[in-house]
């Protein structure tokens, strides 16, 4: 009606002539394809409804076969060789839901985005890759990670995409897990805070987001037989708990539930997890999908919770139609169902603004990527404060190991970023090309140099490099120079657990060698999660750098020459070794087959392949730092540990509790030379009778501050983060009690503790 009424003005106006030029000019017409399609204008395009009501008005128009059409993906397309086409409609991504054009419902394109955008280099396709998730936890900064979130879901837009799969928030049970790099550590609050943080800086930018893999998908050793075995409690004040702080903070359109089962159920057909838990306790408004193979039923999976099936069509196609029509599914649940989809695309804005491509900005990809590297490193040790190093002092520097002279690692898996130009360290002959999925594949490298990096820094000092694969000749080197610094690696990857804590390849007697013959030696780790240092007491510094993105190198050499001073402070415990975790071998490890071939596709170890076996989390309540604590067992660094290259000092804690309400207030002041940032934790020991491991985290801050500058801190505590699970009556409960609050510096440094008593529930 609006265009008739322009086009009859403009032709009165006399232009008709420039009006026909326009309309048959292809520019018109890509610029303004509204004009030979139009937008459908039903009542559910009204952006003022709220989104619930928008979704039943499309839900009431659709067809039984549209509905259908939206609760299971489209072909998959891995570009695997031999793996199907992309549909033309697909963007690329590992995901594609057709949709409804005649209703305005567009379609849905997913892509993998745990640490950048995914899959680009089957389409040209640059995306900036962030540093680890875990390297984002261990920033403890919200705003990192809400910068980080906006960097994906920028480029997700920019690529033409509507829909990010990342969000992993698997707590870290099993430390030698190949996708550590994708979650975001051990302790529930911290990581959920995070992913939520993330998930809401994506869906800010109108991208739906989603949250995975829902859950207790902890390791990947048969991944897709394992069936986790974990108490109600410990699951709901633990894993889940991750979980329903992310989705709390974020609204995340989207969960993925997982390859395992939990519990003796497959978690894409458990109706605890999903529907009690999620739907009804959380109170999910979004939509379930399976992870990509991850439904088993269409029936059970339905009645369970389950509202898409991912990718394919067996179980949520002709086979839930048919079960619809047969009323063992009712047609509420497939109106839920869609329900679901539709109200999150009206709800994150998908609909109302939806993307429009243009060329990534690379450059404040690059910064960003940067500025969020520069708090994710965590520096573990600095004997004799031999860092920051000077760049203009230092006369010689031998740089040693992983590649440092033409990249930095990166993980493998679905997240694989693709690198610029490829794999920046080239395959040995013989070895499967590429880097599609990196599972069982090589490690990629982005083309980030350490090296150069570090030269920079010190342009007037004798920087040489060597491999590290010969540790007499390293050590040689070393001995020449003033400081050695060795980077080591621990390549890590979707589909496969590293079997020990150890690094690979060697790389331990490289560093002793080094050691050996430089006391000034420095070690850089990019691992995709803790590692054992034997060595840890004959080198002067380590610095945890996960694996450090785009930008890695630059934030790397920026931290050691003191351009930036480290605030990150660790996410996850580091051992002694193996057999100091609560499983000291990974259940199931022994089964694991041989890789499989390149191109074999995916599902990681196990599929097929493998009997199915049990992963009994015995240790309950006990993850990470709790584990430590309750079995008094010394770790090799701390939950919540990490140096500054400034000192700070804690004082004038006052714990208030009114009523459910918990006040801490308490002073940080640096007391060193340079400005820092402290990540000041509080943790909180309930009473004796709660049943929980000696204390838990419960709040933090991360304060910047300037030399000599004080401040204080004030948080408001949440009575979650206080609470017990009751089992029993499936409800949560403040324990009325005797509650020690402990603040410091990390899980082992707490320098202030008040008793206080908390009323209750
Ligand atoms: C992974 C998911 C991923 C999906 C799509 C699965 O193998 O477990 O994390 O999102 O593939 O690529």
């Amino acid at each position: 009606m609006h265009r008739l009424i322009s086009l009859a003005r403009l032709k009165r106006a006399g232009i008709t002539a420039i009006l026909l030029a326009l309309v048959v000019s292809p520019a018109w017409t890509q610029g303004r394809a509204q004009v030979s399609s139009p937008a459908p204008q039903g009542p559910w395009m009204n952006k003022n409804l709220p989104p619930d009501q928008r979704a039943d008005m499309v839900v009431e128009q659709m067809t039984l076969d549209e509905k259908i059409q939206l609760v299971h993906g489209g072909p998959g397309g891995f570009g695997a060789p031999g793996a199907p086409a992309q549909p033309t409609r697909s963007n690329g991504g590992a995901g594609w839901i057709p949709g409804i054009p005649r209703l305005g419902i567009p379609d849905i394109n997913m892509a993998d985005s745990a640490v950048g955008v995914t899959r680009g280099a089957a389409m040209s396709r640059y995306s900036t890759l962030l540093p680890s998730t875990l390297g984002a936890a261990a920033s403890w900064d919200l705003k990192a990670a809400y910068l980080y979130g906006t960097v994906i879901g920028r480029e997700l837009r920019d690529q033409g995409y509507n829909m990010s799969i990342g969000g992993g928030v698997d707590i870290t049970r099993e430390p030698r897990n190949g996708r550590n790099f994708e979650y975001d550590g051990e302790d529930p609050i911290l990581a959920g805070t995070m992913v939520g943080q993330i998930e809401k800086a994506i869906q800010d930018q109108h991208i739906m987001g989603d949250i995975k893999h829902y859950a207790l998908n902890d390791q990947e050793t048969g991944r897709n037989i394992g069936n986790a075995i974990l108490d109600k409690r410990s699951m709901r004040e633990s894993d889940l708990l991750a979980f329903e702080i992310g989705l709390r903070d974020s609204q995340a359109a989207g969960f993925m539930c997982s390859y395992n089962k939990i519990n003796g159920d497959w978690a894409c057909e458990n109706d605890y997890t999903l529907n009690q838990v999620l739907k009804k306790a959380f109170g999910f408004k979004g939509w379930v999908m399976s992870d990509w193979g991850g439904t088993h039923s269409t029936v059970k999976a339905a009645l369970a919770g389950l509202d898409q099936e991912m990718p394919g069509s067996g179980f949520f196609g002709d086979a839930l139609k048919k079960a619809i029509e047969s009323g063992e599914v009712p047609v509420a649940r497939l109106n839920d169902m869609v329900h679901r989809i539709l109200r999150s695309m009206f709800a994150v804005g998908v609909i109302d603004d939806p993307p429009v491509r243009q060329v990534v900005d690379v450059f404040k990809g690059l910064e960003d990527a940067q500025s969020i590297a520069a708090e994710t490193l965590v520096l573990l040790k600095n004997a004799n404060n031999q860092l920051p190093l000077s760049g203009a002092g230092v006369k010689s520097i031998a740089v040693i190991g992983s590649h440092a002279d033409v990249g930095t690692l990166s993980g493998g898996g679905s997240a694989q970023v693709n690198a610029p130009g490829g794999n920046a360290v080239k395959p040995a002959p013989g070895a499967a090309a590429g880097q599609g999925m990196g599972m069982g594949r090589e490690a990629v490298y982005f083309p980030d140099s350490p090296l150069k990096a570090i030269r920079a820094k010190a342009p007037k000092a004798k920087v040489e490099y060597n491999a590290g694969t010969d540790p007499a000749a390293a050590a040689a080197l070393a001995k020449s120079s003033e400081i050695a610094i060795v980077f080591v690696n621990q390549p890590t990857s979707e589909g496969r657990d590293v079997a020990t804590l150890a690094l690979p390849d060697n790389q331990d007697a490289l560093v002793s060698a080094v050691a050996g013959a430089n006391p000034r030696t420095i070690v850089v780790l990019e691992t995709g999660g803790p590692v054992t240092m034997p060595w840890s007491a004959n080198v002067n510094g380590i610095l945890a750098a996960w694996y450090p993105g785009i930008r890695g190198a630059e934030a790397i050499a920026d931290v050691l020459f003191g351009d930036v001073n480290p605030s990150a402070k660790l996410p996850v415990t580091f051992a002694k070794g193996d057999q100091d975790l609560p499983h000291p071998e990974i259940p199931g490890i022994k089964l694991v087959p041989p890789p499989p071939p390149p191109g074999a596709g995916r599902g990681g170890a196990g599929r097929g392949m493998m009997p199915p076996f049990d992963v009994p989390y015995t240790e309950g309540l006990k993850v990470g730092y709790k584990w430590y604590d309750a079995e008094k067992k010394e770790p090799l660094f701390p939950f919540g540990f990490g140096l500054s290259y400034t000192t700070y000092s804690y004082s004038g804690l006052k714990a208030t509790a009114a009523g459910r309400n918990l006040t801490v207030s308490f002073t940080v002041k640096n007391t060193g030379k340079r400005a820092g940032a402290e990540v000041a934790q509080v943790y909180a020991a309930l009473p004796a009778g709660a049943g929980e491991p000696p204390k838990r985290l419960i709040g933090w801050e991360r304060v910047q501050l300037g030399p000599g500058e004080s401040k204080t801190v004030n948080l408001t505590i949440d009575p979650l983060y206080l609470s017990i699970f009751n089992v029993d009556r499936d409800a949560w409960e403040l324990m009325p009690g005797d509650y020690t609050v402990m603040v410091g510096a990390s899980s082992r440094s707490l320098p202030l503790n008040q008793a206080v008593k908390i009323a209750g529930t």
